[in-house]
């Protein structure tokens, strides 16, 4: 690791670096990822662990603060954060200014971006008091919001949040809860869907983390800088693979079909990728991928799906890429979103809801990333330079004259 900044600033010159392959944009002691060993560390305890012993708001707690809670500690943020679920009951009126047919993201996108014209007394990002507040809120009230957005998206009433429930189930509950008929939510399905909350909680300096980062560092309040990063998580590349992915899935169709895919996808002239393959940092499986699977087999198994075809093509799918040339030598190993959509699926959420399920479990990342980037007093704003290849200096030429 070089720190060059001073170097390059005397002698006026700087790296060419797109899609910032080898470029370090800040120190962070949050996340740590060892791409070639497939490892994946919340402040220093492996993601494997966290996922079978501990639970979301346990995890939310450590990245935020960087310790694990003692039982006081953690029973105090659980209260708060539940304390926290409601949104602005004028935030209804906001919602329904959308049209129905809305995808949830962009819903979120809004309605979180108009957070900060709720909330006034949290926009100080300068007093930790009101980034402590601003936390808490978002933390607490992506579920409702996300629940809102698919309620309003299919035409349904909003459901209240509940504060006799955990994080997980109330999220459930606000999704599937009808009046006439309320959801009797199922601990295992909450706990599977806890799990994936915990292993999409943070991953370091991706693009919708670097995304809150830079538009942080300008001094925007955390509102604003947490939808700017739902936006960016939106693309296919990013967030929105899970649902790209099951969409791809769901098009294979039958394991006959799948090298027809995987052909295409080792064309050049053809822009296809398998979806749910690939990473920048990973350069081997994905250990959330690892977890991810063995929760589709668990949920399958207790929904009682056994010939579930969409999971048969996924399996399949991944051996055969797993043992052919092109994938083993571009090191493409299945990523976190390869197995999610299945299990979401299973759990009853269309495909339009993956990515606002991202987006909610991932807002604890990005606001402790964020929180640890104004806490630091090297902090300045994000100003990437550029190699430019624009014409050299003319002069004007009047319109009659072009
Ligand atoms: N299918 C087929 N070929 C692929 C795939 C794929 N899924 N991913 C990468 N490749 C190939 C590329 O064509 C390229 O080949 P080349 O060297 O012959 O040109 C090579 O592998 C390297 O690919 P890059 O795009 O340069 O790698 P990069 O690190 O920039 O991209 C990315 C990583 C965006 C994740 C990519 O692998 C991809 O598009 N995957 C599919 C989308 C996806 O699953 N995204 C989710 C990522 S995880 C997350 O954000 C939560």
């Amino acid at each position: 690791v070089v720190d060059i900044r001073k170097l390059y600033a005397q002698a006026d010159v700087f790296t060419y670096d797109p899609g910032f392959t080898s470029t370090a944009s800040c120190e962070s002691s949050i996340t740590f990822i060892d791409g070639d060993k497939g490892e994946l560390l919340y402040r220093g305890y492996p993601i494997d662990q966290l996922a079978e012993k501990s639970h979301y708001l346990e995890v939310c707690y450590l990245l935020l603060n960087g310790e694990l809670p003692n039982k006081t500690e953690l029973e105090d943020f659980e209260y708060r954060i539940t304390r926290h679920t409601m949104v602005h009951e004028q935030m209804h009126n906001f919602f329904r200014g959308f049209r129905r047919d809305s995808h949830p993201m962009a819903t979120m996108v809004g309605v979180v971006g108009a957070m900060s014209a709720f909330y006034h007394d949290s926009l100080d990002i300068n007093d930790p008091w009101q980034r402590e507040v601003a936390s808490m809120r978002l933390i607490a009230k992506l579920p409702t919001i996300a629940a809102m957005a698919y309620k309003y998206s299919i035409g349904q009433p909003f459901v209240y949040p509940r504060n006799d429930l955990g994080y997980a189930e109330n999220f459930l509950n606000m999704c599937f809860s009808v009046p006439a008929e309320p959801y009797k939510v199922e601990p295992a399905l909450a706990k599977a869907m806890d799990r994936i909350f915990t292993l999409h909680a943070d991953h370091e300096q991706n693009a919708s983390t670097s995304t809150v980062r830079l538009a942080g560092s300008s001094g925007a309040n955390p509102f604003a800088c947490i939808a700017a990063g739902i936006a960016c998580l939106w693309g296919p590349a990013h967030g929105g693979a899970n649902q790209a992915c099951l969409e791809m899935l769901r098009e294979i169709g039958t394991v006959d079909k799948i090298p027809e895919y995987i052909a295409r996808a080792k064309d050049k002239d053809d822009p296809f990728r398998l979806m749910g393959f690939g990473h920048r940092v990973y350069k081997n499986f994905d250990p959330r991928a690892k977890v991810m699977k063995e929760s589709a087999d668990e949920v399958l198994d207790l929904l009682g799906v056994h010939d579930n075809e969409t999971l048969q093509v996924a399996k399949e799918l991944e051996r055969i890429a797993l043992e052919d040339p092109y994938f083993v030598e571009k090191k493409l190993y299945p990523n976190v979103d390869f197995y999610s959509g299945i299990i979401l699926e299973a759990m009853g959420f269309p495909t339009s809801m993956f990515t606002p399920i991202f987006a909610l479990s991932r807002t604890v990342g990005w606001i402790s990333q964020w929180k640890e980037m104004i806490e630091d007093p090297t902090n300045k704003i994000g100003r990437p330079r550029q190699l430019y290849t624009g014409a050299t200096t003319r002069d004007y030429v009047d319109v009659s004259k072009r």
